[in-house]
């Protein structure tokens, strides 16, 4: 904390998400004791009419908060307080290859789930590393919490590289976006729900619901889940993609009627079906170029010409800034209120190795993150997960040392291939179109 107030810097602050992470810092900059905001990017270009939106919405909303934006590094991470990171290495053409090349060989084309994360994974790995690094320079404390997919492979390569870091919290916004929809559903508000859940990040299941009566309201979702779908609440996630993603919860529920999966479990439940249905010619990342990108940079645009944010709609999402602020409030005022996050499992769930970082219920204070006891998984979930565990493991090593072998068997284990010549050959394009972006793997 610089004197008397708190610093956030925002790490991609050019991100499509950083406008709806600005609105929700401007409820809490008096519980925050914000002095001071700034975004940083290595693209000041993208950033630029981000930022200036930002400027303006706090000098509406918040005019005692300094705002800037940068691409100093210094400017940025000097006596910081909380660093929040959403960056993506390669930006949307990378993305679109993530998606593409795997969907071309006739396997899952997907930003965070197998080949596509893969790829994402080890150019994400070296960016974030040098960033923590070049945060812990200059500050020593401060939190950083991490939105950067994919979040599972960032988490578990940062954990290795800086072991006794206890102050980067990985953070996914999915398992809130699930629970808002399940309020809807169940028409109670989302406030009220506990959640009890187990995976990792991606991967994971809701195992109970509970109301604030102590009612478990899992077996009643389930049924209304059958009887009437699973569909998303928040606009973006309202987009054909999302959609079709969201449906097939119902499918997953009645295959697999224990507990409610998370969305992205269909990837590797149903990968098959899931290549055949998505379009190698237009995939998720374009929807998002043709969708969101355009209009958040439009409106910011726009706010800034007419010199006003109100009215703006730049808000696509506000689960996602609202995770990450609360976050940051919990942990600043020590509320110890309970989020789904990411943690080294460490027995948390006894049957699972002790070094995976797991998505659980975790109380979340001035202390750090606590996690809440699982206990051990049943034969299927525990499957599933050891195979998705030693992909993610074999990912992070073959980054670590510039590995082909490891890198191959990473894709072959990862239950959207399976066949180690189709790996073989989604390796050897990736490697290809991430020449510059990965290390070399030999
Ligand atoms: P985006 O491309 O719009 O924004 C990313 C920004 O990061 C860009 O402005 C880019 O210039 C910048 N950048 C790239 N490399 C950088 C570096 N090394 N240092 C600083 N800035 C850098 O992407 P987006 O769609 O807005 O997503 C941003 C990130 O947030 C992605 O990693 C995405 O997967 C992630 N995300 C995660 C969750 C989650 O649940 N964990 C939710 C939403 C988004
Ligand atoms: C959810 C996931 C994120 C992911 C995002 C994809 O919020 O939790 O991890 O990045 O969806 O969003 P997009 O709209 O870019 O496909
Ligand atoms: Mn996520």
């Amino acid at each position: 904390m610089i004197n008397s107030g708190t610093k956030i810097t925002i790490v991609g602050g050019g991100s499509t998400w950083t406008p709806g992470i600005l609105k929700a810092i401007t409820k809490y900059t008096n519980s925050l004791s914000l002095k001071e905001i700034v975004l940083y990017d290595i693209d000041e270009e993208r950033q630029a009419p981000i930022g200036e939106f930002g400027k303006l919405l706090f000098k509406e909303l918040c005019p005692d908060v300094n705002f800037i934006h940068t691409t100093n590094k210094e400017v940025a991470y000097k006596d910081v307080d909380y660093i929040f990171c959403q960056i993506r290495t390669g930006g949307y053409k990378m993305r679109e290859l993530d998606e593409k090349i795997p969907l071309e060989e006739g396997v899952v084309g997907q930003e965070t789930c197998g080949s596509g994360g893969f790829a994402y994974g080890i150019r994400s790995l070296r960016d974030m590393i040098e960033m923590v690094k070049d945060i812990r320079k200059y500050s020593k404390n401060a939190w950083i919490l991490n939105y950067t997919n994919p979040a599972a492979i960032v988490a578990y390569g940062l954990t290795r590289a800086f072991r006794d870091d206890k102050r980067i919290l990985n953070i996914c916004d999915q398992p809130i976006n699930m629970i808002t929809s399940m309020a809807k559903i169940l028409g109670i508000n989302e406030a009220q729900i506990q959640p009890s859940y187990f995976g990792l990040n991606h991967f994971g299941w809701f195992t109970k619901i509970y109301d604030e009566s102590g009612e478990d309201l899992l077996p009643k979702l389930k049924k209304l889940i059958l009887n009437g779908g699973f569909a998303p609440k928040d606009a973006e996630q309202r987009d054909k993609s999302w959609l079709d993603t969201y449906a097939l919860v119902e499918d997953m529920v009645r295959d697999f009627p224990e507990y409610v999966p998370s969305t992205y479990v269909q990837y590797y439940l149903y990968p098959e079906y899931k290549a055949s249905k998505l379009d190698p010619k237009y995939t998720r990342a374009n929807e998002v170029i043709n969708g969101r990108e355009r209009r958040v940079f439009k409106e910011c645009r726009e706010a800034v010409k007419v010199g006003t944010t109100i009215g703006s709609n730049v808000v696509h999402n506000d689960a996602h800034g609202e995770m990450i602020v609360e976050i940051a409030d919990t942990i600043h005022n020590n509320k110890n209120k309970i989020y789904i996050v990411m943690v080294e499992n460490n027995g948390i769930i006894p049957n699972l190795p002790s070094d995976a970082i797991v998505e659980v219920a975790c109380i979340l204070g001035n202390r750090g993150v606590i996690p809440f006891h699982v206990g051990e998984i049943d034969t299927f979930y525990k499957g599933l997960l050891e195979n998705q565990y030693a992909y993610e493991k074999l990912t992070v090593e073959a980054f670590e040392e510039g590995s082909y072998t490891k890198a191959l068997q990473a894709l072959t284990l990862n239950r959207t291939i399976v066949d180690a010549k189709k790996a073989r050959k989604i390796l050897d394009r990736l490697i290809e179109v991430n020449k510059g972006y990965w290390p070399e793997l030999k």
